[in-house]
């Protein structure tokens, strides 16, 4: 739909469900128990079945969920890519409480994250705009200056060549697009 590159990485903005995207990460925007919920939480763990769940549990046990801004990795069950990370963004507050802070430490630790475990592509969701209420321009500015700061500062094990942004609405895909076109 629009494709920017950036140094060795291609970010892409496609419209979909992201549980049929193809390739090595999915990311789900999950809330700090990492018990599941609605929205692509819920569209994840229903299409990945019951071993996501079982291994955000064991999670849970570890370290007792996953802080707003953070992430974490399991395996993908019957989705077809390697692993899921859950992210937790933050809960849209009237954007005083340092939500542009959290949403954006939710891709750079989900990029670190996938670069970790030698992933080459990655699928975003549009993190906090939905149940959590980040309204969707604000939260596409975050998400892109986030990602594209990321690349810019040419981390040197940056094994990423796709970096997608997989979006539900179409609203979201427009605003995506117009941000990207700043690239052209
Ligand atoms: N594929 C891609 N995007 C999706 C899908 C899907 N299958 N389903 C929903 N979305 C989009 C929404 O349209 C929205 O733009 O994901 C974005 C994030 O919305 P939510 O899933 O509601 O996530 P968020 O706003 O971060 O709220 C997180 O919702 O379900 C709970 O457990 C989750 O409590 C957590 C909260």
């Amino acid at each position: 739909m629009k494709t920017v590159t950036i140094g060795n990485t291609m970010i892409s903005v496609l419209t979909g469900d992201i549980t049929a995207w193809k390739g090595d990460i999915i990311v789900n925007a999950a809330n700090s128990g990492l018990l599941g919920g609605n929205g692509v939480d819920g569209a994840i763990h229903r299409a990945g079945g019951p071993e996501i769940m079982e291994q955000c549990k064991e999670i849970r046990k570890l370290q007792g969920g996953c802080p707003p801004g953070y992430a974490v990795i399991t395996g993908a069950g019957n989705l077809d890519v390697k692993h899921v990370i859950h992210t937790v963004g933050p809960i849209w507050e009237g954007g005083g409480r340092g939500e542009a802070q959290t949403l954006a430490n939710c891709y750079r630790s989900s990029l670190q994250l996938a670069n970790e475990v030698g992933a080459h592509s990655i699928a975003f969701p549009n993190i906090s705009t939905g149940i959590y209420g980040y309204p969707k321009s604000p939260a596409c500015d975050v998400a892109l200056k986030a990602v594209t700061d990321f690349l810019l500062g040419e981390p040197e094990d940056n094994r990423l060549e796709k970096i997608d942004f997989v979006c539900f609405e179409i609203d979201n895909a427009n605003l995506y697009v117009r941000w990207l076109e700043r690239y052209d």
